[in-house]
């Protein structure tokens, strides 16, 4: 097994560790995954070097998952310039964090009451760095691939099997309706296979 595996290994062991309890403390999960991103960059391994390679468009694999307590963890490859629509997580807990190149985030949070979404703020994630969120239905991101030339990698980790989830998209305004009204559909994220990690 080389180094590169290893340390997919090691992220999938981190995500596990540290996702359990009611309430993981995911900034320290975030910060652990970081650390080893940062020493080692896992791209130039078996399986990963496949996909950072692959032109097949976005696509979601799976390296771990457990059922109590409940946590998938999967990697991801991003088309240049790819985007996702804002979406949420089917309520669940997540840590998503970059390996290869870097991602644009917007995060929006949700009234559940009445699907309006306000824009929070924008981040720019490198190699190990992360965004998180707690389970519940208040938070949404959009997120996209920065680069034009190259496939992005990131691995995140969510708080159950993200079956389901939804992409939002504004609702065009008729006179006299509010603004800031946004349409759920649900979404349903296929999983292109199982990673050896
Ligand atoms: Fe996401």
């Amino acid at each position: 097994m080389g180094k590169h595996s290893r340390t997919i290994k090691t992220l999938r062991e981190i995500a596990l560790e540290y996702g359990v309890g009611e309430q993981p403390d995911l900034a320290a999960m975030a910060r652990a995954l970081g650390s080893v991103i940062h020493k080692d960059t896992p791209v130039a391994g078996d399986g990963l070097s496949k996909l950072h390679h692959a032109k097949r468009g976005f696509q979601r694999w799976l390296l771990g998952e457990r059922n109590k307590p409940a946590i998938s963890v999967l990697i991801m490859s991003w088309p240049p310039n790819y985007y996702t629509p804002v979406h949420d997580h089917g309520g669940l807990w997540g840590v998503e964090v970059a390996l290869y190149g870097a991602l644009e985030v917007e995060s929006y949070e949700r009234e559940s009451a009445s699907n309006a979404l306000r824009f929070l703020r924008r981040d720019w994630l490198g190699p190990g760095d992360a965004t998180w969120f707690d389970a519940g239905d208040t938070h949404a991101h959009r997120c996209r691939n920065l680069s034009r030339h190259d496939t992005a990698l990131t691995l995140h980790v969510y708080g159950g099997q993200l079956a389901q989830y939804s992409a939002y998209e504004p609702a065009a305004q008729q006179p006299g309706e509010q603004a800031n009204q946004w349409l759920a559909q649900t979404q349903h994220a296929a999983i292109a296979g199982r990673l050896r990690g």
